[in-house]
């Protein structure tokens, strides 16, 4: 199958799925309108997809994935209400639509990212996973999402605003703000398939370099793409003073360090024994090309 194919049929089992777990939560209040408003309008869809061919790649259902990859989505959905924030990026829209803060008004948008956050640690604490793996996915979460992880990131890409950083320095913020989560889905679709340590950390790292390169890929869209295609509005890093690769390097030059990174990641899941990496490689390289 092509892998265009497998995303769209990895995005499709996805969505149900999500329909199906709103349509489960037994809530009215204005929260979770924009909670809902969120999660449903859209996004590629990438870190579940991820968590599920991680899993796959291990030999396991992708279906088993998906309470993972359902978190991991809230948590990321999270991520974006508050990166729109007028505090933090201050953006109007998001995946095609106003941003949460834009419909819902600025106190619901922050409560509804909250929510997220712990509906995220429900959906795991209550799937059908063993003890030993829904303790080890929370210990996760808790490692890539707090101090050394997103938050910081998102906290050092605010706090670099207006700055000339080292390359060094946007790569660790790269790190922290986009990879993490990478890594995350990963580890959650790998162990959910195996307790091969491993297996398990070579997973990972693939994640930290596909991370790298993605976000590489968001600021190069940034001022590549447009507000239609992308679904959020373009051209405001440079306006922002954002600390970004391409200010540092140029759009040609941070290409090529994404095309490194994306090699890197590769080679990370090259030599792992009995796997399924043509997926992952080939899923690689198309987010290389992605166009939004
Ligand atoms: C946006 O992530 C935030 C970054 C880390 C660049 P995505 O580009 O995956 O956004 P959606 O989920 O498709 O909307
Ligand atoms: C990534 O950075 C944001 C998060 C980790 C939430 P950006 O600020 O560049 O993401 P976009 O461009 O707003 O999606
Ligand atoms: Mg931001
Ligand atoms: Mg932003
Ligand atoms: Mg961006």
């Amino acid at each position: 199958m092509e892998i265009t194919a497998i995303i769209a049929e990895k995005k499709r089992l996805f969505e149900d799925y999500l329909q199906e777990h709103l349509a489960g939560i037994n809530a009215t209040s204005g929260i979770f309108d924009a909670f809902s408003y969120s999660l449903s309008a859209g996004g590629k869809r990438i870190r579940p997809i991820l968590t599920m061919l991680a899993s796959e790649t291990l030999g396991c259902n992708s279906t088993k994935a998906l309470p993972a990859g359902l978190a991991i989505e809230m948590i990321h959905t999270f991520s974006l209400i508050h990166d729109d924030l007028p505090a933090l990026d201050n953006d109007t829209l998001r995946r095609g639509m106003p941003t949460c803060h834009n419909s819902f008004g600025e106190a619901t948008a922050i409560l509804a990212g909250d929510a997220l956050i712990f509906q995220a640690l429900s959906v795991i604490s209550s799937s059908d996973y063993t003890a030993e793996v829904e303790i080890d996915i929370l210990r996760m979460i808790a490692d890539v999402c707090g101090i050394d992880g997103l938050v910081q990131g998102e906290y050092m890409d605010v706090m670099a605003e207006g700055k000339d950083l080292a390359m060094e320095e946007i790569a660790d913020i790269y790190l922290k703000k986009t990879s993490r989560l990478f890594e995350l889905c990963m580890y959650c679709g790998a162990r959910i398939a195996t307790d091969d340590r491993q297996k398990i950390q070579s997973l990972v790292r693939y994640g930290t370099y596909l991370g790298l390169a993605f976000q590489a890929v968001d600021d190069i869209l940034d001022i590549t793409s447009t507000d239609g295609v992308l679904g959020k509005t373009s051209g405001k890093d440079l306006i922002q003073g954002k600390a970004t690769l391409v200010k540092a390097l140029g759009v040609e030059k941070a290409g090529l360090w994404a095309v490194q990174m994306t090699n890197e990641a590769i080679r990370s899941i090259a030599r792992i024994s009995d796997i399924q990496s043509t997926v992952l490689e080939e899923l690689a390289r198309w987010m290389l090309q992605r166009v939004m």
